[in-house]
């Protein structure tokens, strides 16, 4: 029985990768900083729910406890992100932009996974096949952003592709790191969730395809890669 952790896993792209491994048999904890939120969540897929803010060392270190009681953990989905956009959902361009709001969104983007990561690392490193999938995005590609004939280069926002990219390179040292882990950066694709105001042009069963294929990836299959569901990225 593969375990199987996704934080910011109560609505969009976590919700929907939880869904999908529920139905492939996997136990799958319900990572979500709000508990009522959290708890409908799980309740509805037939998953668990732990209370995870994954801006917060407290919360984190209590989610591995609870975790590790449940029997440990094989497969973990840093999920959890901020856009950071403006009320009226614009994109933060680089006239506005500020080192507070940068910080606030490498808090989540960055930090967050390196703070879920290194605290799951030891439950991870018992399970015969461990996995950690990245949610990072196609505006996280350096030669996309810069390429003026790619549909990315019109993006205007600095924060949250520098913080993707930053989860790129994580990715990347953390996986020649630990040979023994599978540990991927995933694009999801634009897809309509809360994050861009429902904007995106892709469904949510689209967009987590590539996350829950990368979650049931076997122990022969790739590690340090960044990859989209019709395969691998220029970084
Ligand atoms: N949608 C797209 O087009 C797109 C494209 C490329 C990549 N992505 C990436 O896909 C991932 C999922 O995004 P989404 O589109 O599904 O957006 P979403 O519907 O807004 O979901 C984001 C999730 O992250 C959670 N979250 C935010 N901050 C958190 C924190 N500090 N601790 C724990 N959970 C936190 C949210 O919880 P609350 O409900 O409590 O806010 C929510 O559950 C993100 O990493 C995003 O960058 C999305």
């Amino acid at each position: 029985m593969t375990t199987t952790l996704i934080t910011g896993a109560n609505k969009g792209l976590g919700f929907e990768t939880a869904r999908r491994l529920v139905a492939a048999g996997h136990t799958v904890w319900i990572g979500s900083r709000d508990a009522e939120r959290g708890r409908r969540a799980a309740d509805r897929l037939g998953a668990h729910f732990v209370p995870l803010d994954v801006t917060d060392d407290a919360s984190v270190a209590a989610a591995v406890r609870t975790v590790e009681a449940g029997g440990g953990l094989d497969v973990l989905v840093n999920n959890a992100g901020v856009e950071g956009r403006t009320a009226d959902n614009g994109v933060v361009g680089a006239a506005e932009v500020t080192a507070e709001e940068m910080r606030t969104l490498f808090e989540t983007n960055v930090f967050g996974p390196v703070r879920v990561t290194h605290a799951f690392l030891p439950l991870l490193r018992r399970s015969a096949a461990p996995v950690v999938v990245n949610v990072s995005s196609g505006l996280a590609s350096l030669t996309r952003l810069a390429d003026p004939a790619d549909v990315a280069y019109g993006y205007p926002g600095v924060a949250y592709p520098a913080s993707k990219a930053a989860l790129n390179m994580v990715t990347v040292q953390y996986a020649k790191a630990f040979p023994d882990l599978r540990i991927n950066a995933v694009e999801p694709g634009f897809t309509a969730t809360d994050l861009n105001g429902r904007t995106g042009t892709q469904t949510v069963e689209e967009g987590a395809e590539i996350i829950v294929r990368m979650a049931q990836v076997g122990p022969d299959g790739p590690t340090g890669a960044y990859l989209d569901s019709a395969g691998p990225l220029p970084w």
